[in-house]
């Protein structure tokens, strides 16, 4: 058994061949389709992740996100939130590996960098809501915290709305100051401002800040728009949230994983509050989506192993057409069996 290998310079030859826009519709359709299908109980929902969470000096979790689609094959992410690692170790918040298990056998199928693929499906999966719920026709696009989501936020919405400018917010000047040479390939103008001007001028705002615990709200509650559509991208973690709770008390909000939404989306805050159609019902039944979009609304994002899954199939799909990807024996397959030191060469 063999294992294929996607890594680094992979990703790069897929999004320079396939392009990183086709790459990004792909994944786009691919979830809206794969969430309607949840919706409709048509697959297994995945279970909440666990991990473990640093406290003290080095703050972050490295967390395990499992998901199974019967008959198919398991995913597993292993993925790390280390917000001290652009300024200490010169590597990006999010690093992580994403495997795919055979469902029959338990082998390793694929193995594969889970960074830019993490941050292209979050950007897809907001996309996905946002084309539900924000108002058609929307041209401003408010991003609070500029970092690596950010551009994938801006990828992803720009492709679901025929957005004209950004306005980009941060508490490091130096990262909202890059974002403008980070996205120029969308041409969009761009803007760097305070996260109130932001809000009060979006029609549409993502937050994806690495707030800690316990530091939030990033944003005000007013003045805004009263059509805003809001996606909540960082709160992911007990204690992180970034949205002001009357914010939350005015929206319609949707969640992409029910079961992770209390214990560490903005939901943590709405103890009382009933959940509501998530994204995927959502998918199922967009009517039910319909009379938000002239309203405030939020998509409640925590991330899921259902959309890693997905975005792998996606990955997985193109390094076929282009023949990518190593493969290695990883796992032991001994000549007996029964004898685990019958170890080939
Ligand atoms: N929901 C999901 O599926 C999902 C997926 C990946 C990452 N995330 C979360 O998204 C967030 C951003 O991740 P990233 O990879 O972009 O991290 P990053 O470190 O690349 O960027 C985070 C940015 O937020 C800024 N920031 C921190 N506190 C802020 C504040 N109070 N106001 C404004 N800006 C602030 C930082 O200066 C930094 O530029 C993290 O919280 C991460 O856990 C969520």
């Amino acid at each position: 058994m063999q294992t294929r290998i996607l890594c680094q310079r992979d990703i790069k030859r897929i999004l320079s061949v396939v392009g990183r826009d086709e790459v990004m519709d792909r994944l786009i359709s691919e979830m809206q389709r794969e969430f309607a299908r949840l919706g409709r109980g048509e697959t297994d929902p995945p279970p909440s992740r666990t991990g473990f969470a640093r406290r003290g000096d080095v703050p972050g979790v490295i967390e395990f996100m499992p998901h199974r689609a019967a008959g198919v094959g398991v995913t597993m992410k292993t993925v790390s939130y280390s917000p001290q690692n652009p300024e200490r170790f010169h590597l990006p918040t999010i690093v992580g590996t994403v495997s795919r298990l055979d469902d029959d056998s338990g082998s390793l199928v694929a193995l594969a960098d889970a960074g830019t693929i993490t941050a292209m499906r979050t950007g897809a999966v907001a996309g996905v809501a946002t084309r539900l719920l924000a108002r058609p026709g929307s041209t401003t696009l408010g991003l609070v915290g500029a970092g690596a989501q950010a551009v994938t936020q801006a990828h992803a919405l720009s492709r679901v709305l025929p957005l004209e400018r950004i306005l980009v917010s941060d508490i490091r000047p130096a990262h909202a100051e890059s974002f403008a040479f980070r996205v120029a390939f969308l041409g969009l103008a761009v803007e760097v401002t305070d996260a109130a001007t932001a809000t009060a001028a979006a029609d549409v705002l993502s937050t994806a800040t690495s707030v800690p615990v316990g530091g939030g709200p990033v944003v005000p509650a007013a003045p805004r728009p009263g059509h805003l559509h809001v996606n909540a991208i960082g709160a992911d973690e007990p204690g992180k949230t970034e949205l002001p709770r009357a914010l939350l008390d005015d929206a319609f909000i949707c969640v992409d994983h029910p079961g992770q939404a209390r214990a560490e989306g903005e939901f943590q805050q709405l103890p009382d509050r009933d959940l509501g159609p998530s994204l995927a019902d959502l998918c199922a039944a967009p009517r039910l989506a319909a009379p938000h979009r002239d309203g405030v609304s939020v998509f409640d994002s925590t991330g899921s192993a259902f959309a890693d899954h997905i975005a792998l199939d996606v990955l997985l799909g193109f390094a076929d057409e282009l023949g990518l990807g190593r493969k290695m024996t990883i796992e032991s397959a001994p000549e007996d069996v029964l004898d685990p030191y019958s170890l080939q060469w």
